[in-house]
């Protein structure tokens, strides 16, 4: 049992972040880089798509309150996500923090459930961008070919799958670029980021100015939350709650920065930059979006793949339609990008510790990426997305980005305790409440989540723990190091 609960030494972790040379990642990132990278992630299905899909169904014109809840709960778990990163600059994130502070067999844990929030994160964007994509291109007059499908009976029941095959091909080709290079990737990020911020800067200011132009447009803000229907999460507070659940998803990626940190190159002052930076900018235009969306179209007509779109036909202007199509489909995929960057860095550091095979480690000695963790990670979405419908995707998106929140949170209490004096270039203030407050709202949120979802994620831990036992205990690292030679954990002394 002990050995389940060994820690990652401190020294250890510190030691690898300094790691140079052709066997390791290359720093190439600076603070501008690391906010790209966090909006890039953040900035994506959440807004375009699921903001209308919310505000129809759940909380009306109060989805900008929902926005609000679900930003202070990101707002809570971020501060504890930037005194990590900056204190263990390491590729592996949450999982590198929890090996740090709560041991081996939650690190595993959190590993595990990584690959929920990041190669189903990638792959439920897959799906979004295919479905956008797809319009666009009828739109132009180029519509694609229909999707292969055919019609199963699994375990007796009827099943229909379609093939997605551009979901397929979005994410292959996103993978191509990853292991080409992190500064390769991170450039493709910039570029895009700055237009798809520009997209959206450009719905807000159009938005904005049409209401003031047009003072006999209906009000549709009233009322601002519509009544409860009697069914609990269909509006009133209930649903100002629900749609928080949902809209939740838009703000997943901010933390992703995190998995970038030995790739930056100062990452004790940029991480929480990145971090805390990326989240307070979306939250800003989060907010702005939905309040002018729902005040454009009445909420019950946004119930649409492309709501945004629909709000900006309300000003008439078809080439601004045509730059919100094209800022979404770009968009889109660097969220794609950002997240299977993350996948792969988390597997190359859990193959570092012996926990997972040690190809997942292997850096290509020319471009200085984890190429064949990159590969193994880009296959296994593409074939994800192809096969499986969005609807479970995102939940179960959601409730492994929570459970990682969740145990960080916990691991800024634990480290606190277990090394107060360590140096930490950023704090979370008010501790212990901001952490606490993080553990609470997140496990709030994924109780709103659907029962279905909860039981998946259980069978996932499952399986993961099924592989830990199996292999990643019988090869830890850690575990061989420290048993072979058992001594005092002295608090290490970092020189800044
Ligand atoms: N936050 C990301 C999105 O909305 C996952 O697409």
């Amino acid at each position: 049992m002990s050995k389940l609960l060994l820690t990652k030494p401190l020294d250890t972790l510190l030691q690898e972040a300094q790691e140079t040379g052709e066997h390791s990642l290359r720093r190439a990132l600076g603070p501008i880089n690391l906010l790209t990278l966090g909006i890039g992630a953040v900035i994506g299905a959440g807004i375009f798509v699921i903001t209308g899909q919310a505000a129809a169904q759940f909380a009306g014109p109060a989805i900008l309150l929902s926005f609000i809840l679900a930003g202070i709960a990101c707002a809570f778990a971020g501060l504890c996500y930037a005194e990590f990163a900056s204190m263990i600059p390491i590729a592996g994130s949450a999982y590198t923090y929890s090996y740090a502070t709560l041991g081996e067999l939650v690190a595993w844990i959190i590993g595990w459930d990584l690959i929920l929030e990041y190669a189903f994160g990638a792959a439920t964007v897959a799906v979004g961008w295919s479905g956008h994509f797809r319009a666009f291109l009828k739109d132009i007059g180029m519509a694609l070919p229909a999707m292969p499908h055919s019609d199963l009976v699994v375990f007796g029941k009827a099943v229909h799958l379609n093939y997605d095959y551009v979901g397929f091909l979005v994410i292959t080709a996103i993978t191509a670029i990853l292991v080409i290079g992190i500064k390769e990737s991170a450039n493709f990020t910039t570029a895009i980021v700055i237009l798809k911020v520009a997209v959206v800067c450009m719905f807000i200011a159009m938005g904005a100015g049409f209401l003031m132009r047009h003072h006999g447009q209906p009000n549709y803000w009233h009322p601002f939350i519509p009544p409860n229907t009697g069914v609990r999460g269909q509006f009133g507070w209930s649903g100002i709650l629900r749609g928080a659940g949902v809209v939740f998803f838009a703000y997943i990626g901010f933390d992703a920065v995190s998995t970038a940190a030995q790739e930056a190159k100062n990452p004790k002052r940029d991480m929480p930059f990145g971090i805390l930076g990326s989240l307070i900018i979306c939250t800003l235009l989060y907010i702005l979006v939905s309040g002018i969306l729902t005040r454009l179209v009445p909420y019950s007509q946004l119930n649409v793949p492309d709501p945004v779109v629909v709000g900006i036909r309300v000003t008439g202007q078809q080439w601004a339609t045509f730059l919100v199509e094209l800022g979404a489909i770009a968009g889109l995929a660097t969220v794609m990008l950002v997240m299977l960057l993350g996948q792969s860095r988390v597997f190359y550091s859990m193959s570092r510790d012996g926990l997972l095979w040690p190809w997942a480690s292997k850096i290509h000695p020319r471009f200085r990426t984890p190429y064949i963790s990159s590969i193994v990670v880009g296959l296994f979405v593409a074939i994800l997305a192809m096969l499986v419908p969005l609807s479970v995707l995102d939940e179960m998106t959601s409730v492994g980005t929570l459970l990682a929140f969740v145990l960080v949170s916990a691991g800024v209490l634990v480290m606190r305790r277990s090394h107060p004096h360590l140096n930490r270039p950023f704090r979370t203030p008010w501790v212990p409440v901001v952490p606490i407050l993080a553990i609470l709202f997140s496990t709030l949120l994924i109780i709103g989540l659907s029962p279905m979802t909860q039981l998946r994620l259980v069978v996932w831990l499952v399986i993961g723990l099924a592989i830990y036992f199996s292999y990643g205990r019988k090869h830890s690292k850690v575990q061989k190091l420290q048993l072979a030679t058992p001594q005092p954990k002295p608090e290490p002394t970092m020189a800044d």
